[in-house]
């Protein structure tokens, strides 16, 4: 962290999310560049890559949504940021690996050349695991909450996001060839695991630190369903319209590779038509917590409307 930061950021009454996003992502970057080890001994290029893969970009999206969950329940603390800075690792763990030649093949990731590019293929996948390892790490740290109970669901939970029914089964479907029908309902079940998970993970992790209510729990996961929904929808239109100087990544990439995406089923329209619908159902299961959701119901403008 910063020497003088004062932490965690103070709200101001009235909210501009862009300018509260980029001053939260900045402490997550400082929280990440403070835990990721520096350099050293013969297996350095390890540590050297993560660094290069985890600092210096990214939305921060998945950190951001754990941090204003435990802020909305009251009980935002230097814990949270080391838990959203965990599953930050595992983020860009997947990212490391989905850019990779026998994935999705790509070059750039978040402005720079990926990690293959950079360095080589066989130290991206290392660098892969390294940071999915660091995640849990992080989270078995006395620092992210004084309850051993809530530490153990956290990695427990993470693990579930992260594997075979979450992201990896996510991954594995999204690169396979079978003749399964193709239809909404398919490709709304590819990207609940792939992407889905780690978002849902993100605010119920949020609200675990939080010892939040049942109730509680039960609002926040289902909008963190309809959100995790609405990003990777936005994410295929950006694939097909997006800016490839300002999103950071390449774009066209889905169609050349025969990707089944929500554009490539419904359509451009129809597509950004479901987005809308997930952020209105999204915002209404925010309902409970009044006026204390504006950031998170401001976080699903934001996912609508990003350009990047
Ligand atoms: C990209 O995620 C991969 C998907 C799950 C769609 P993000 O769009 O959150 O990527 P960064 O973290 O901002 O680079
Ligand atoms: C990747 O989805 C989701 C992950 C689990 C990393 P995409 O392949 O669509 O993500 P981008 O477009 O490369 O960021
Ligand atoms: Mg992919
Ligand atoms: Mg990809
Ligand atoms: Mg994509």
């Amino acid at each position: 962290m910063g020497k003088r930061r004062r932490f965690p950021l103070m709200l101001k009454d009235s909210i501009d999310f862009k300018s509260h996003l980029k001053a939260v992502s900045e402490e997550i970057e400082a929280v990440l560049t403070d835990i990721l080890p520096l350099p050293s001994g013969n297996q350095k290029a390890v540590m050297e890559a993560s660094r290069y893969a985890a600092l210096g970009g990214g939305k921060r999206l998945r950190p951001f949504l754990m941090i204003e969950t435990a802020r909305m329940l009251g009980s935002l603390n230097k814990g949270v940021y080391i838990a959203g800075a965990a599953l930050e690792c595992m983020h860009v763990y997947s990212l490391v690996h989905d850019d990779l030649p026998c994935m999705d093949n790509d070059d750039f990731r978040r402005g720079k050349p990926t990690v293959h590019k950079k360095y080589s293929e066989a130290l991206a996948v290392l660098t892969g695991d390294n940071l999915l390892t660091i995640s849990f790490e992080l989270l078995a740290d006395l620092k992210v909450h004084e309850d051993p109970n809530i530490r153990m669901t956290l990695i427990s939970d993470l693990a579930k996001a992260g594997g075979a029914s979450g992201m990896i089964g996510g991954q594995v479907i999204d690169i396979s060839k079978s003749s399964e029908i193709r239809d909404e309902i398919f490709i709304s079940q590819l990207q609940k695991l792939k992407t889905g998970a780690l978002i849902e993970y993100a605010v119920t992790a949020g609200a675990t630190m939080s010892n939040a209510s049942e109730s509680e729990k039960t609002a926040l996961k289902n909008y963190a369903r309809d959100i995790g929904l609405a990003f990777q929808i936005k994410d295929d239109i950006l694939d097909v319209e997006g800016d490839a100087d300002i999103i950071g990544k390449s774009v066209g990439k889905d169609d050349a590779l025969g990707k089944v995406t929500f554009v490539s089923i419904l359509g451009l329209e129809n597509a950004r038509t479901r987005a809308s619908q997930l952020g209105k159902s999204a915002i209404a299961h925010l309902e409970p917590f009044g006026k204390k959701a504006e950031i998170l119901s401001k976080t699903v403008d934001f996912i609508l409307n990003r350009a990047y």
